[in-house]
């Protein structure tokens, strides 16, 4: 199918029956659908949005475009959950009405006021010149799940030395006051994120930038999201136009954080540098929510924009990462599974063992969804794991002791993807052990090293038969032991 503007720009309530049937048929054959993770019933899937508890559930949302796979009039789906892993489709949450929203509801926040989930998004609009005009709007969920829009936006347009990339709004309260932080693009194409603030959630003052210690770092700051964990700030970013660097930067766009700390008087943010949030190949737009027990929990896009996938084919795009409690250790934000996931583990088996200058296939391992948890020691050389390895494929995850690296290579992983920005992800490690809690689903490997220390998020697009694990030891010695359970829907 080739898209134009005609097709991309529909609204959903365009779908016909037969359309939708067509499209579920399609979307049904796919080898490559996902049994633990968020993804879209057809369609395209990016950032999550509104991720907020609410009435005793966590509801969640997703940058939707229903047609197919690619980005066109944006919608927001809506999932529903107690625990954060049995999510419940509740179907359209957000569509586009009004004139100012006529080209999608991009990104937001929600936030809880008066026993109303408050949803705050970006009204996106382009002019008979496709000029892009962005604005600021609200929709009001009840405890009934029904929708009130607000008819007009509660901010109009970007201030004076802005540009139109003005997006993605993420609202908190502090001392009974709102505020409000968008992702920005100043006049001079360098990314800011500015403030607003509120009493009520529908009038806004504009306060001004969010003043950091980096002027100059991307052109657009997509994205933004401010947070506390132990004591920290935290402030979260997409920025987009930052250059790789060394290990670093390596996708087409990047996210992640600095820690500091929030001065809401003087507008200001003291912090070092950026840490990325993700080492993998594809990862983007994350947000993140409080849990009623004080945990910060992050979800992600498991994707990026700019990027064809090898499942576009089957009318879908893209699936959102586990859920993951952040916390800080060495002043670096740390990612951990939520430990609700473990409710998932099925049939448990174990391994152990010792290899040299060898490889092997794990006994009686076959899967394509499942969580191991792995310790491996490799002497001095090179040694891993290979992941789901069939005749001809394998996603090799490995430490070379030498370089000081641990590495993810899916050069040999299934369908190419990307691979103009390269096929290996590798970031510094020092030790030659190392503990790795791996999660594998149909079509993606979530791995995260040393208890969230480093994390690794990928998308693979292997054959059905590819279900194996080896391990493996160039030149070198390697120990291990391995728990692997099995993981249902
Ligand atoms: C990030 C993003 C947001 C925007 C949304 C549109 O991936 O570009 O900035 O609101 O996607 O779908």
């Amino acid at each position: 199918m080739s898209w134009t503007r005609a097709t991309r720009y529909r609204h959903y309530c365009e779908m016909t029956e037969v359309e939708e049937q067509e499209l579920l048929e399609i979307v049904n054959n796919s080898i490559w659908r996902q049994k633990f993770h968020i993804q879209p019933p057809y369609g395209l899937l990016n950032d999550p949005n509104g991720f907020t508890f609410y009435q005793g559930k966590y509801h969640l949302f997703y940058q939707w475009f229903p047609f197919g796979p690619v980005h066109g009039m944006k919608h927001w789906y809506h999932v529903e959950s107690e625990d954060l892993i049995h999510w419940q489709e509740k179907g359209l949450g957000i569509a586009p009405e009004y004139e100012h929203e006529s080209h999608g509801i991009f990104s937001g926040s929600g936030i809880v006021k008066d026993d109303l989930l408050y949803l705050f998004y970006t009204a996106n609009k382009r002019d008979q010149d496709w000029n892009r005009e962005s604005s600021q709007s609200f929709t009001v969920m009840d405890k009934h799940g029904k929708f009130t829009k607000q008819e007009e936006p509660v901010i109009p347009k970007q201030p004076e030395g802005y540009t139109a990339n003005f997006r993605d709004p993420k609202v908190w309260k502090n001392d009974n006051i709102f505020y409000m932080i968008i992702g920005a693009e100043r006049e001079n194409h360098t990314g800011c994120v500015l403030i607003y603030k509120s009493v009520d959630l529908r009038n806004w003052s504009f306060e001004g930038e969010l003043k950091t210690n980096f002027e100059n770092f991307g052109y657009m700051w997509e994205c933004p999201d401010i947070f506390q964990i132990d004591g920290k700030d935290v402030l979260l970013l997409s920025p987009q136009g930052l250059e790789s660097e060394g290990d670093f930067y390596q996708n087409v766009h990047n996210s992640g954080c600095f820690i500091g700390s929030l001065n809401i008087e003087e507008y200001s943010f003291q912090s070092g540098g950026f840490q990325e949030l993700d080492a993998g190949f594809d990862f983007y737009a994350p947000q993140t929510t409080q849990a009623p027990d004080g945990r910060q929990i992050l979800i992600g896009w498991m994707g990026l924009p700019d990027i064809t996938y090898p499942a576009d084919k089957d009318m879908w795009a893209n699936c959102l990462t586990i859920p993951r409690e952040l916390y800080i250790k060495n002043n670096k934000v740390y990612q951990s599974p939520v430990k609700e996931l473990e409710e998932k583990r099925g049939s448990l088996t174990e391994w152990q063992g010792k290899l040299s200058k060898e490889e092997k296939y794990l006994e009686n391992f076959s899967g394509k969804t499942y969580e191991l948890v792995c310790n491996l020691k490799v002497e001095d050389g090179t040694g891993g794991l290979k992941l789901r390895t069939g005749k001809e494929e394998e996603t090799l995850l490995y430490l070379d002791t030498e370089l000081q690296k641990v590495v993810l290579d899916r050069s040999n992983s299934g369908e190419p993807v990307a691979v103009d920005y390269g096929t290996i992800r590798q970031a510094a490690y020092t030790d030659n052990k190392i503990s790795l809690r791996i999660f594998v689903d149909t079509s993606s490997i979530e791995i995260f090293v040393n208890d969230g220390e480093l994390v690794f998020t990928t998308r693979i697009f292997p054959q059905e038969e590819s279900q194996g694990v080896k391990i493996f030891a160039d030149d070198t010695e390697v120990s291990w032991d391995m728990k692997k359970w099995e993981y249902g829907d």
